[in-house]
Parts: C-alpha cells; sequence; structure tokens
C-alpha cells in the first residue's frame, strides 16, 4: 500500500548529506563488489561459449573464439584488478606524528585509511570491546556467537586474549574460509597498534592491524592493514578483504559516534569499577591499567593547540 510519509522519510534520508568516510566506504563496497561480481558472470560466459562450441557435431569455431576472449577478459581482469585508493589527506606534521607511532609493514594483502571524526579513545574502546562483534557487526558477520574467553595474557606493551566464536547458520559466507568454530586472537602490540587474528581452513589464518593514531581531541587516524597466508590470487583476496573491512566499518561509523557523544573519559573510569568483571572487557582494562595515564597526558597535549 502507498505510503506517502515512508516515501518522504527515504527520500529524505538519501538527500542528506553523508560524511565524506561514509561515502568513501560506500564506493569502494560498491567498486570492489562490482569487481568481484564481474568475475563470475564472465566465467559463465566463457563455460557457456565452450559447452556450446562442443556440444555440436561440429566444433563452432565462432563459440571457441569467444570462449578464449571470454578467458582472457577474466585473466586480464584478475591481473590487472583495482587500483589502490588514495590515502586520507593529512598535513606534515600529522604525517610525522602518525610515522613516529606505527611500526611500518609491507607484507599486507590491503590496506585502507581513514581520517575518522572521532576521539582516538572511542576506536580503542571499540575495537577491544569483544561483545560488539556480536552487537554492532550482526549483519557483516552474519549473526556471529562470541561463545566465551577462553584465555588472557598480560604482556609488557599490553596483552592478548582468545575468544570462542561461533557462526551458527549452515548458510553464512564465512564457512567459505573458516570453521563453525575458532578461536579468535585479540592483541594490544602498542597503545596505537590492536591486532585481529582469525584461523581459516588448515594452518591458513587472516589478521587485521588496526593503526589508530589521535590526530587532535576530535579526530584520528585509523589505518587497517590485512594479512592473509591463503592461497587465493591476491588481487581476489584483497577485493575481498577490501569489501569486508568496509562494511564492518561503516557498521562500525555509527556506534562511534555513540560513544563520542557519552563523556568518553568516563569509558577509562568505567574500566575500574563496574565493567572489571567482565571477561569480554579484560583487554581494554589492560590498556586502561597501561596507557591511562599517557592518555590524559596526551588529550592534555592536544587540548594546548
Ligand atoms: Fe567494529
Amino acid at each position: 500500500m502507498y505510503q506517502p510519509g515512508k516515501v518522504q522519510a527515504y527520500l529524505t534520508s538519501i538527500s542528506e548529506r553523508h560524511s565524506p568516510v561514509e561515502d568513501a566506504l560506500k564506493r569502494n563496497i560498491f567498486k570492489y563488489g562490482l569487481w568481484l561480481l564481474a568475475i563470475p558472470a564472465i566465467i559463465y560466459g566463457a563455460v557457456d561459449r565452450g559447452v556450446a562450441a562442443f556440444s555440436s557435431p561440429v566444433l563452432d569455431v565462432t563459440d571457441i573464439s569467444y570462449c578464449l576472449i571470454g578467458l582472457v577478459i577474466l585473466l586480464g581482469w584478475i591481473c590487472i584488478g583495482l587500483a589502490e585508493d588514495r590515502p586520507a589527506v593529512t598535513s606534515m606534521e600529522e604525517t610525522k606524528q602518525i610515522k613516529s607511532a606505527i611500526a611500518p609493514a609491507s607484507d599486507y594483502i590491503a590496506q585502507q585509511t581513514y581520517r575518522l571524526p572521532f576521539p582516538y579513545l572511542c576506536q580503542v574502546y571499540h575495537l577491544l570491546n569483544v561483545q560488539h562483534l556480536e552487537d554492532i557487526h550482526r549483519f557483516s558477520l552474519g549473526n556471529l556467537k562470541v561463545v566465551k574467553v577462553s584465555d588472557f595474557q598480560k604482556t609488557q606493551e599490553g596483552g592478548k586474549i582468545r575468544f570462542e566464536t561461533m557462526l551458527d547458520s549452515p548458510f553464512n559466507v564465512l564457512r567459505l574460509w573458516r570453521n563453525p568454530v575458532v578461536e579468535v586472537e585479540l592483541t594490544i602490540h602498542s597503545p596505537h597498534q590492536i591486532e585481529l587474528k582469525v584461523p581459516a581452513y588448515g594452518q591458513k589464518f587472516i589478521s587485521v592491524l588496526f593503526n589508530v593514531v589521535p590526530l587532535n581531541a576530535e579526530e584520528h587516524h585509523l589505518s587497517i592493514q590485512m594479512f592473509s597466508n591463503l592461497a587465493w590470487p591476491k588481487e581476489l583476496l584483497k577485493a575481498v578483504l577490501i569489501v569486508a573491512s568496509s562494511l564492518t566499518l561503516l557498521e562500525d561509523l555509527p556506534y562511534l559516534n555513540h560513544l563520542a557523544r557519552r563523556n568518553y573519559g568516563r569509558l577509562f573510569s568505567q574500566a575500574s569499577e563496574k565493567r572489571r568483571s567482565s571477561q569480554a572487557m579484560q583487554l581494554f582494562h589492560r590498556y586502561a591499567e597501561l596507557y591511562n595515564d599517557s592518555w590524559k597526558y596526551r588529550q592534555l597535549q592536544l587540548l594546548d593547540y
């Protein structure tokens, strides 16, 4: 039934200005998604012409040539891949700040960088909150369940938490490369580097390194570097990882916005009070224990600008 109110709300929502980050993430999903979808389409075309060529009593040269053209296009499509996106614009001072905070890495499959309009602490809190995988990423992770926290270790620079995750739907797309129940690792390498490592089939893995650097009191730099030893064509894996990371970050934006609107100074004080009992937040408690003072000091420095 025609509902003018709903139509008006939809038209208003699509005509509203979105943040540049949100637009960039949607563009990534569209661009890389389209590139991925073209691969089965070209394969289908080539196979269809190949079958047609051999199914008639006389070999059809035209169909054979279409099949070969399809295979050449497929090879070129995968080898050429998609151009790297340009990183978010930063000033010389900020570039220096980022370089001094992050250890360089070069063997990643894909990298995405963003300038996000939220305080740095909101990102750290979000990354170390294991439970948000269930709540915020319900769509992209297909109702993934965090079953239990199985291990927690303190290290000099941070700590490591292992938690069991379960894919309870037989149609979950993540089953293509991982078992339904696996132990995921979340590690604090430094105040600016947090790693999420997910085991795939066999001894393979996918790991995501989040580099988070404050730019000022209201913004931070986020670079997401993705690594894997899966034996997939590199361009194909890169496109899949970029679509997945863009979708998850798109889901995270409202949550980060919600955290930014809270009194985020309280996030640390909560760590020492009522939420200390939560196992899923143990790594954040460790972060607060190690870097609480340096965080406050950094905030004061930023407010001096
Ligand atoms: Fe998230």
